[in-house]
C-alpha cells in the first residue's frame, strides 16, 4: 500500500507550487489523479512505459486496453503522431482544449505498453485548467485513463478516485467536480470517413457539421450486445461503467416508461430486492417504490450526463440490488448517456410503446 496524497487546488486558479510537486512526481514515474472537464484521469509519463505499466496494475486494467496520451500544447500531437490529417487539423482548432479524443498513426516515440501494440494513438487536450497546468509543468505528454478502478464508473469527484484508488497512487489533485461528466467523444481519423469508436462530451451533431460525414461505430449506435470480433476500440470489449448493482434500462414514452419501471420494481422487491430508480426531474415525484433518485431533467441532457456517475456510485453505496433507469433522448449528450446506461446494463434493455 503506497500512501496517497491528497492536494486540494483551486480549479481557476491552480496552485502552482501544489501542480509542481504532482509534475516532479509524474516525471519520475508516479501516477497522478488529476480533474478534467469531462472525469478524473489518472496519469503517468506517456514515454515511460514502466510508469504506463505501473498504471494498468493500479487501475487493473486489462492491458489491452490503451490509454489516452494527453497534450498540454498542440505542438505535441505532431510529435506524438506520424501523421496529422487536414481533418485534425480542423478539429483540433475547433474543439481543443475539449472533451474530443483524436485516434491518429501513431510515431514511434510513443511507447508499446502506451498504445497497447496498436499502431495508433488516441489524442486530446483537455480543457481544466488543472490538467493544463500539470502538463505545462511536467513538459511530458500524459497518458491518463478515467481514474476509476477498470469496470466501474468513471469518477467526477476527487472523492470518487480515493474510494476507487487510494493507497494505490501517488497524488490526487482535488480541483472539485467535473462539469461535463461523462468522458471524451474518440473520434477514429485512421478510418474514411471518420469514426465514432466512443460517444462522449463532443456531440456527434458538432462534429457532423464541421466534417459532413462521420460515421458511428455499430457497437456505439448498438443498443444489443455485438460479437467482440467487430470491436474497433479495445474498450468496447470490456465491461464498463458497472456498478456492484445491476442495471436495466426502460425506453419508450414517458408515462410508459414509468408504469414499467413501477411494475418490475414491485417484481424485484417481492424477490426481496433492494430497488434503486433511476428517474428524471419530470418523473421523480410520481415514483411510490424504491430509492429514487432524478439524474436531471430529460430536456436538459448537460445536467443528465453530469449526474449520471455519481449516482451511479451513490446506488452502491445505498446497497442497492438493481437500478432500474429511465432511457433519455440520444441526441446531443444523451448519446453518451444511453450508451454508458446500456452498457452498464449489459444491454437489460426494455423496450415500452
Ligand atoms: O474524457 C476522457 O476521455 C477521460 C479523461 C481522463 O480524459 N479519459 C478516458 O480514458 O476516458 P479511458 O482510457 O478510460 O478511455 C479511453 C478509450 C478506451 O475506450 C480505449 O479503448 C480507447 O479510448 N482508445 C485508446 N487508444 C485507442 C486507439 N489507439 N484506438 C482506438 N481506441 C483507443
Ligand atoms: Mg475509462
Amino acid at each position: 500500500m503506497k500512501k496517497t496524497l491528497v492536494l486540494k487546488v483551486d480549479s481557476d486558479r491552480p496552485d502552482i507550487s501544489k501542480i509542481r510537486i504532482a509534475a516532479s512526481s509524474l516525471r519520475k514515474g508516479g501516477l497522478v489523479a488529476f480533474p478534467t472537464e469531462t472525469v478524473y484521469g489518472l496519469g503517468a509519463d506517456a514515454l515511460n512505459s514502466e510508469a504506463v505499466l505501473a498504471l494498468f496494475e493500479a487501475k487493473k486494467r486489462p492491458l489491452d486496453n490503451p490509454p489516452i496520451v494527453h497534450v498540454g500544447d498542440m505542438k505535441d500531437v505532431y510529435f506524438l503522431a506520424a501523421q496529422v490529417p487536414a481533418k485534425a487539423k480542423v478539429l483540433m482548432e475547433r474543439f481543443w482544449p475539449g472533451p474530443l479524443t483524436l485516434v491518429l498513426k501513431r510515431s514511434k516515440i510513443v511507447p508499446e505498453a502506451t498504445v497497447a501494440g496498436l499502431d495508433t494513438v488516441a489524442l486530446r487536450m483537455p480543457e481544466h485548467k488543472v490538467a493544463l497546468a500539470l502538463f505545462k509543468e511536467c513538459r511530458c505528454p500524459v497518458a491518463a485513463p478515467s481514474a476509476n478502478l477498470s469496470g466501474k464508473p468513471s469518477p467526477t469527484t476527487a472523492q470518487h478516485v480515493i474510494d476507487d484508488l487510494d493507497g494505490r497512487i501517488d497524488i490526487i489533485l482535488d480541483g472539485g467536480s467535473s462539469r461535463v461528466g461523462v468522458e471524451s467523444t474518440v473520434l477514429d481519423l485512421v478510418a474514411d470517413p471518420p469514426e465514432v469508436l466512443r460517444p462522449g462530451g463532443t456531440p456527434l451533431e458538432a462534429l457532423r457539421q464541421v466534417l459532413g460525414s462521420v460515421k458511428l461505430h455499430p457497437f456505439v449506435a448498438a443498443d444489443m450486445e455485438l460479437s467482440l470480433k467487430d470491436a474497433r476500440s479495445p474498450g468496447m470489449k470490456h465491461k464498463h461503467y458497472a456498478p456492484k448493482a445491476s442495471v436495466i434500462v426502460v425506453e419508450g414514452s414517458i408515462p410508459n416508461i414509468v408504469k414499467k419501471i413501477e411494475e418490475l420494481a414491485k417484481l424485484h422487491e417481492a424477490e426481496d430486492e433492494r430497488v434503486g430508480v433511476l428517474a428524471t426531474d419530470e418523473t421523480v415525484k410520481t415514483y411510490r417504490v424504491g430509492v429514487v433518485k432524478s439524474v436531471g431533467s430529460r430536456f436538459n441532457l448537460p445536467a443528465v450526463a453530469q449526474n449520471l456517475f455519481g449516482l451511479l456510485r451513490e446506488f452502491d453505496i445505498q446497497k442497492v440490488d438493481v437500478i432500474i433507469a429511465e432511457g433519455v433522448s440520444t441526441e446531443g449528450l444523451g448519446l453518451a448517456v444511453m450508451n454508458r446506461l446500456r452498457k452498464a446494463s449489459g444491454y437489460n434493455i426494455v423496450r415500452v410503446p
